[in-house]
């Protein structure tokens, strides 16, 4: 005898906008075949290019897992439909680096892209419930640019600035990879065979990522040139991407994995498995009066000389979204990280967060 099916009793609704894209199709493959919760997931894919967005949603459909996917781009008016109920907002929309190009060099045409999406994330999500992460370059002014444009479109009460946030999680990501390799090539076996794990703080462009090698979980004998080429590789590990692919495009699939770890860690939030989640994003330090968001915020903005945005290990609950930061790890930094890699971050991302803040 076959179960009788049960009613849906909660669905997670994540919309991927950009979902045709490089990332948006690695990460929709991702969410797809590997999420893990005990509540139904439905993906809504939206991207501008419309045969693109349906291609990647009927092949997706195919795959046999319970995950249920949709395809929405602007010929059927799709964006309403897309972001109507999402819980979950993930962007990848936008165009991406070629070789020669810093992230800032893509500001222009993708600030255009992110505010009209915060438009249509103000018009019909309700920010009551909806996180939005940002993965589009420059993310550092892309952020500030989605959250005081999603403020001025909001009512009052609602803050977005507790809502949206960027993805730095491809820098956590390398710091431990790259780490890795490097106590494997100098024969140093991993604690269990465990990855290590690096905190990485600051933004997400060249010197404003601050790696802190000093607080990772697991130490390896380096030497200080080896730990002074770890940094610089995780500031610029992107670009490595950018020249090997030769004008293809810049990194996809370690973002996708990057992004999918994020969105696993808010459908456990959403699903009710945990009641906080934590994680390192690129966020707010002040909420919509322009006061800290939380006692950490308060103390961190003392720490990053007075950085508004900061990528930090924060904690996210449902109903009132980014509860605090950890400024500890801040603290904690060794005195080399703190002397010479914390003032370049603060006068770069200082101009970045200007940017954004001028765009929106
Ligand atoms: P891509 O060009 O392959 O894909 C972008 C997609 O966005 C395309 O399908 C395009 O049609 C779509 N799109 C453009 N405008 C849109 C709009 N208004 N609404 C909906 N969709 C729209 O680019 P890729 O490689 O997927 O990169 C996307 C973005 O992610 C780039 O800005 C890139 O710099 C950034 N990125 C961020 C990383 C991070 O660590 N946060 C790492 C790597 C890339």
């Amino acid at each position: 005898m076959p179960h009788i099916v049960e009613t849906i009793p909660q669905a997670i609704k994540i919309a991927v906008l950009g979902a045709a894209g490089g990332i948006g199709q690695s990460l929709s493959l991702l969410l797809k075949t590997q999420l893990r919760s005990t509540s139904h997931v439905h993906l809504a894919l939206y991207d501008v290019n419309a045969d693109g967005v349906n291609g990647v949603a009927v092949d997706l459909s195919h795959v046999d897992t319970p995950v249920t996917v949709s395809a929405h781009s602007p010929q059927t008016n799709g964006m309403m439909e897309c972001l109507a109920g999402a819980d979950l907002v993930l962007i990848p929309a936008g165009v991406p680096r070629k070789p020669g190009m810093t992230r800032d060099d893509l500001f222009a045409i993708n600030a255009k892209i992110v505010t009209s999406l915060a438009d249509s994330v103000a018009q019909h999500c309700d920010l009551g419930r909806t996180f939005v992460l940002v993965i589009s370059n420059p993310v550092n002014s892309l952020v500030p640019a989605f959250v005081e444009r999603l403020a001025q479109r909001v009512p009052e009460g609602i803050d977005a600035s507790r809502r949206v946030l960027g993805v730095t999680n491809l820098d956590v990501i390398r710091a431990s990879a790259f780490l890795h390799e490097l106590a494997i090539a100098a024969h140093y076996k991993p604690r269990d065979n465990e990855m290590p794990r690096v905190p990485v703080v600051g933004g997400h462009s060249g010197e404003t990522i601050v790696p802190l090698f000093s607080l990772a979980d697991q130490a390896f004998p380096l030497t200080k040139d080896q730990l002074q080429q770890l940094v610089h590789r995780v500031q610029y590990g992107g670009d490595e991407v950018v020249q090997a692919k030769n004008g293809a495009g810049s990194a996809t699939l370690s973002m996708a994995h990057a992004a999918f770890k994020c969105a696993q860690g808010f459908v456990a939030l959403l699903g009710g498995e945990q009641e906080e989640y934590q994680g390192t994003y690129y966020v707010s330090l002040l909420d919509r009066v322009g006061q800290p968001i939380g006692a950490g915020a308060g103390k961190l903005l003392a720490l990053v000389d007075g950085c508004s945005y900061f990528a930090v290990p924060v904690s996210v609950t449902v109903g009132g979204g980014i509860r605090d930061v950890d400024y500890k790890v801040v603290q904690a930094m060794s005195e080399y990280e703190r002397t010479s890699m914390l003032p370049l971050c603060f006068a770069k991302l200082k101009n970045g967060i200007q940017a954004g803040r001028d765009a929106s």
